[in-house]
């Protein structure tokens, strides 16, 4: 590992969460149930029978959490906010104990010298709209706006730097193609009419932050692993055509001005997903909306895929998953999911050339390993560590060659609910017992206090 290389100055440094994933008190002080408390409270949809309804208890325990983050010397932090905590019906009665659990959240964080980032949305829609058609009805997407104009009202004099959503293209197709995240579907239609609003929410809230924050920074955070086909053959180009056309160029194009790709809506058209006509849910202003200029891109990088033809299943027309690329002497971690760190780099440089965002965060990346506390009653996980490094050192490169990327948020601050697979992925550079709420520092999140005293990457040691 190099020793001397430094990151440029101000460079931020920290570490995200998610409202649902760490919150717990699911019903606690006027708290409306969101789409996430009803998925997980279905039977057989969460690996385990695992809930979000206690998870780390953050919501009891932020004061305490707040000094954990201080004791790794996280810079910045970047949490998400409940909507149904905010407005417990989506819409129109505003329950002040969300807020001001917020508020004191934000002022806790500046006395102690870190930056909060908040993500306004971050899946944990009120069920209350899902009832009434959740993103696929357009009515939801006016809902966010008067949510945003709440939340940045009361916030916005000191949070100055917001993210809209976080991942539109997994909420889209993971929660309504795939059926693995709530609110459950598996329909193609119901995903693209998703997408749009969703992304058309984005782009409405961006004026609304900007006049109720004023000087505030605004952005959103996109997932992009890194894809390429699997070999030269037409046909798995064409599979990497429409992987990337699914999840990366459905988003990325509305949002820098280009509109939705036109192969992919052909497809969708050729396939039955959408009528003759097209985007019949895409209306006059919306795509002008949808590419109102933010400050900053945010990128979550996990891992990288390969796309192959025989990979797409046959009652599937259009790929609607990613494959693995096996290979012998690759390190995986938990997820399933392969440590291949020079994926961060090429995304990083691809992106900034293809789009020119005029300034990029890694809002996520991390990795899943199981490390518990050691006899010793410490937390040896080297292969995050290893993980965190070899990524790092991506980034670094990413930044000499070119691309203006100004701080880094390790997914997670704490273990926590992962979704689908419920408490079975540790994520956190802090370690929880769910049972008793204890927490361990673990060594990789010691090893991270190094880089951020530093600004610069230092030995592993390992
Ligand atoms: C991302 C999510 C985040 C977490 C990580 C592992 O897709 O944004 O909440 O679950 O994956």
């Amino acid at each position: 590992m190099t020793e001397d290389i430094t990151f440029p100055e101000n460079f931020l440094w920290g570490a995200a969460t998610a409202s649902y994933q760490i919150e717990g008190a699911w019903n606690e002080d006027g708290k409306g149930e969101s789409i996430w408390d009803r998925f997980s409270h279905t039977p057989g949809k969460i690996k385990n029978g695992d809930n979000g309804d206690v998870a780390c208890d953050h919501y009891h325990r932020w004061g305490e959490d707040i000094g954990l983050m201080q004791g790794i010397g996280l810079q910045a932090y970047r949490f998400s906010i409940a909507w149904p905590r905010i407005l417990p019906a989506g819409r129109g009665k505003i329950n002040q104990a969300g807020l001001d659990f917020y508020s004191r959240l934000v002022d806790g964080l500046l006395a102690a010298g870190i930056t909060p980032f908040v993500t306004l949305y971050h899946w944990d829609l009120p069920q209350a709209l899902q009832d009434e058609g959740g993103w696929a009805a357009r009515s939801t997407a006016q809902a966010f706006i008067e949510y945003v104009d709440v939340v940045t009202r009361r916030l916005g004099d000191r949070v100055k730097h917001w993210i809209t959503h976080n991942e539109p293209s997994v909420v889209a197709i993971v929660g309504n193609l795939f059926g693995e995240q709530a609110p459950g579907f598996k329909d193609p239609a119901t995903t693209l009419v998703v997408s749009h609003h969703l992304l058309l929410s984005h782009g409405w809230a961006v004026p609304v932050i900007r006049q109720n924050s004023p000087g505030a920074q605004v952005g959103l955070s996109l997932n992009v692993n890194w894809t390429t086909p699997a070999s030269p053959s037409p046909a798995d180009y064409n599979a990497f055509r429409q992987n990337s056309g699914m999840w990366v160029r459905w988003y990325f194009d509305p949002l820098y001005g280009r509109g939705y790709p036109s192969d992919m809506v052909a497809d969708a058209i050729t396939h039955g997903y959408l009528p003759k006509d097209g985007l019949t849910f895409v209306k006059g202003m919306d795509l002008e909306a949808i590419s109102a200029p933010t400050d900053f891109l945010g990128i979550n990088y996990y891992t990288r895929f390969l796309a192959r033809s025989q990979d797409i299943p046959e009652e599937q027309n259009m790929p609607a998953t990613v494959f693995q690329a096996p290979r012998n002497d690759s390190d995986w971690f938990d997820m399933g999911w392969e440590v291949y760190p020079e994926g961060l780099f090429r995304i990083l440089t691809w992106l900034y050339c293809d789009y020119q965002p005029a300034k990029i965060y890694i809002t996520e990346n991390g990795c899943s390993y199981s490390d518990g506390p050691d006899i010793d009653g410490r937390v040896h996980d080297r292969r995050r560590t290893r993980y965190l490094a070899s990524h790092f050192e991506a980034a670094r490169r990413a930044i000499q060659a070119g691309v203006p990327l100004a701080g880094y948020f390790v997914w997670s601050f704490l273990d926590n609910f992962e979704w689908g697979l419920g408490f079975s992925q540790r994520f956190g550079l802090v370690w929880v017992d769910y049972k008793t709420q204890k927490r361990v520092i673990k060594d990789s999140a010691r090893w991270y206090k190094q880089i951020i005293a530093k600004n610069g990457l230092v030995p592993t040691d390992l």
